[in-house]
């Protein structure tokens, strides 16, 4: 059973790899990713963040209320944007930390499916905001490497602090 990284661990920083093989073990990953994301709970997973170096990622925001809502992105770029939105961002590397973080208000995303088959995906709002949080993880890119640097120092702080109360074990 994988389980999620916290932020301190390196996998969280690095490119992910490009998926080239479209097999059980993909879906299978997409799958337990699914439910990893639902029990934490969450509305969005990327690959790495289980530790898995690969370009996929997950949401769901109905947070598996709603299977019409699964979105799974393998290989996704992001195509266009247009407009910004300002919002508070939590990620499950994360735990118990949100900040402010500014968005595209609207996106287009070119992805492939769990078949390798490609497709375009258009939305805006919370939706775009979910789907540009995870496409980030997958460059290695977190929530607090789009925030000031002063809100970047307090997450940090207090992320030490829990280290040292063993509370946090990247
Ligand atoms: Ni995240």
């Amino acid at each position: 059973m994988r389980e999620i990284v916290v932020f301190g661990d390196p996998i969280l920083n690095r490119v992910a790899e490009k998926v080239e093989v479209f097999d059980e073990e993909l879906t299978r990953l997409a799958a337990e990713m699914h439910r990893i994301m639902i029990s934490a709970p969450g509305v969005g997973l990327a690959a790495p963040q289980v530790g898995a170096a690969i370009q996929m990622a997950i949401v769901d925001v109905s947070v598996g209320e709603d299977p019409d809502q699964l979105h799974i992105l393998i290989n996704p770029t992001i195509c266009e944007t247009e407009g910004s939105q300002k919002g508070e961002e939590g990620c499950l590397s994360f735990p118990d930390i949100t900040t402010v973080v500014e968005r595209p208000y609207r996106v287009l995303i070119q992805a492939q499916d769990l078949a390798g088959n490609p497709f375009e995906l258009q939305a805006e709002g919370f939706l775009a905001r979910a789907f540009c949080h995870e496409i980030d993880h997958l460059k290695g890119v977190l929530m607090t490497d789009r925030i000031s640097r002063l809100k970047r120092d307090l997450i940090k702080k207090k992320v030490q602090k829990r280290v040292k109360a063993g509370t946090w074990q990247p």
